[in-house]
């Protein structure tokens, strides 16, 4: 099987955790868009959705599915998202995608997060994937400093083919931490966040998965937390 039909495997898997009459959030990324795929064949059973980006947004719209502002919703049933990385407790890299806040929002108000990822996610220890850490651009070389300080190795994300910082939904920009190996994810997320200047940091572990649907070449492997 390709990545892409393991991705779409566990797109498919996670339709079973979308709650009829309810409000779904939606992460980004390949993973997320083949969900959404999926999603928008049961349109109408949902009442709408919270997207995690831009991106997601207009992926959902253009399939006709109602998209609410967070604002205006009082609770979300799922949070469905893709990862980076995830490890055997449930904790996940994410913002690949650069969605890494939202997403996180989308996620906290959820009652449910369900992880879907290709078995090549599964990871041991966190931090072969660079840790994303969304910035106040003022901050970007004070909070590089401090990143540096825990041991690993800052690096400003670009826009594709040019030399400018790429600016995230939200108006921060990425520092991309190399070389860190995260024994204790929710400790370094309590760290960095307390760091001024971060937005928000791709770790996602005070408030990790509570399934992760894996896609395998034996099949769709459930993880439950
Ligand atoms: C987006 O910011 C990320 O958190 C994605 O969820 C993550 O990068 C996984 O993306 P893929 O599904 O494209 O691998």
């Amino acid at each position: 099987m390709t990545q892409d039909e393991l991705k779409q495997a566990v797109a498919r898997a996670a339709i079973d955790y979308v709650v009829a009459g309810e409000i779904i959030g939606v992460g980004t990324g390949s993973t997320a868009n083949f969900f959404i795929d999926e999603l928008a064949k049961i349109k109408h059973t949902i009442k709408g959705t919270v997207a995690s980006s831009e991106a997601t947004a207009a992926r959902l719209a253009g399939h006709g599915i109602a998209v609410f502002d967070l604002n205006d919703v009082e609770s979300i049933a799922v949070y469905i998202d893709g990862a980076d990385e995830i490890n055997a407790g449930g904790a996940m890299i994410k913002g690949g995608g650069a969605a890494l806040t939202r997403e996180k929002i989308v996620a906290s108000v959820s009652k449910q997060f369900v992880c879907i990822a290709d078995g090549s996610k599964l990871v041991d220890t966190l931090g072969a994937f660079p840790l994303p850490v969304e910035v106040v651009p003022m901050a970007r070389a004070a909070v590089s400093r401090q990143l540096a300080a825990l041991g690993g190795t800052p690096r400003l994300r670009l826009k594709a083919g040019t030399d400018q910082p790429f600016m995230t939904d939200n108006g921060g920009e990425i520092i991309d931490v190399l070389g860190l190996q995260i024994a204790d994810p929710v400790a370094l997320e309590q760290q960095i966040n307390q760091i001024v200047g971060v937005i928000a940091v791709g770790l996602f572990a005070a408030r990790g998965a509570n399934v992760c649907l894996l896609g395998t070449a034996d099949g769709v492997k459930k993880l439950a937390y």
